[in-house]
């Protein structure tokens, strides 16, 4: 099988298709697809050249990956989560809150530009069910590294999900900047209070830490003078850069959410490149938002990264970009 070729006919169908239909119809269809097709840890989303250590294995925070390419957090379904372990990705993310959320309601999701805005609000089953998915993901297929994705309203929320379920992740990210909720970028707003939650989680968590980082422009000072430090002090030696970045979008029915895609790429990219010239040695950085191409990644890698993440590149350019990107590097 030909990637390349695959990748064309999802770029056709996408382009001609599901990008021309509602999304309240798009992602129910897009979901029954990727449910339907037998696509988790076939070859052809491996590397010719290997996808081992030898090549592009890399090193996050002291966690073995085998590739630096990781699906961001966005899903918190166990069957979507263990389709896409299936391929191609270096570490694959989910996330979870400690109670069981229904999220906003629809729309909740909508196309802009060439990127999406959504208010999805942390639709997820809580802890306790999340835990039972975990408990069994090391048998399904090829078990990728999986990165929890953690969101609390307060320092014992997200302590209390690092203690019951970080026997089963091998990395914690911190989500500090969801622009969706109304205590989602709370601690991303009080520097003083994420070095708090920061100090305590490092004490709970066994597991190397990440924090999610906030791309608001009433954050971005705070990140670098207040936050960052916190988070080094703490003994957190990797962070990601960066979530959605907040927008009014009337379609929604918060009547705002967060914008993903191209848009956010040259953010992204300088960013990357002042934590990196900044933090230098202490910290590695994993680069998100607008991250859809080979070329991308490898300047975002040269700019300093550690790890390239994406989500919309996988509904735009569909399954085969992380096979796309890892031939690029690996090039
Ligand atoms: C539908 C959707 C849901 C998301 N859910 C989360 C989440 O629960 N936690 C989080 O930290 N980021 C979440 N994100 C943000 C992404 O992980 C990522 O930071 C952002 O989309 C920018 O990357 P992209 O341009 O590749 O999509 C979500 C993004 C989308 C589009």
């Amino acid at each position: 099988l030909d990637y390349k070729k695959l990748q064309k006919i999802y770029g056709f169908f996408y382009d001609n298709f599901l990008n021309g239909i509602p999304e309240g119809l798009a992602v129910p269809l897009g979901r029954g697809l990727l449910r339907m097709l037998p696509v988790g840890g076939l070859p052809v989303f491996e590397s010719e050249v290997g996808d081992g250590d030898d090549d592009l294995g890399t090193e996050l925070g002291g966690c073995r990956l085998p590739n630096p390419v990781i699906l961001a957090a966005c899903y918190h379904q166990p069957w979507i989560i263990r389709k896409l372990s299936g391929m191609g990705f270096g570490a694959v993310t989910l996330k979870v809150t400690r109670e069981p959320k229904r999220g906003n309601p629809r729309p909740n999701i909508v196309r802009r530009g060439e990127g999406f805005v959504n208010c999805l609000g942390f639709g997820n089953p809580g802890m306790e069910r999340t835990r039972r998915f975990l408990k069994g993901y090391g048998s399904y297929g090829r078990k990728k590294p999986l990165i929890l994705n953690v969101t609390g309203d307060s320092i014992g929320e997200y302590c209390e999900v690092i203690g019951g379920l970080q026997d089963y992740a091998d990395m914690i990210e911190l989500n500090i900047s969801c622009p969706n909720t109304e205590t989602g970028t709370y601690f991303s707003a009080n520097p003083g209070l994420a070095g708090e939650l920061f100090r305590e989680a490092a004490a709970v968590s066994r597991k190397p830490l990440i924090v999610k980082l906030s791309r608001a422009r009433e954050h971005q000072e705070a990140n670098h003078r207040e936050t960052i430090p916190r988070a080094v002090d703490a003994g957190i030696r990797v962070v990601n850069y960066a979530n959605t970045l907040p927008v009014c979008e009337e379609r929604l029915s918060a009547g705002r959410g967060g914008l993903s895609g191209p848009e956010l790429y040259e953010d992204t990219l300088r960013s990357v490149k002042r934590i990196s010239e900044g933090f230098g040695e202490d910290l590695q950085v994993i680069a998100t938002g607008g991250m859809d191409s080979g070329e991308k990644a490898r300047e975002l890698m040269e700019a300093g990264a550690g790890a390239v993440s994406y989500v919309s590149g996988l509904i735009t350019r569909g399954p085969f970009l992380a096979r796309e990107i890892k031939d690029h590097l690996t090039r």
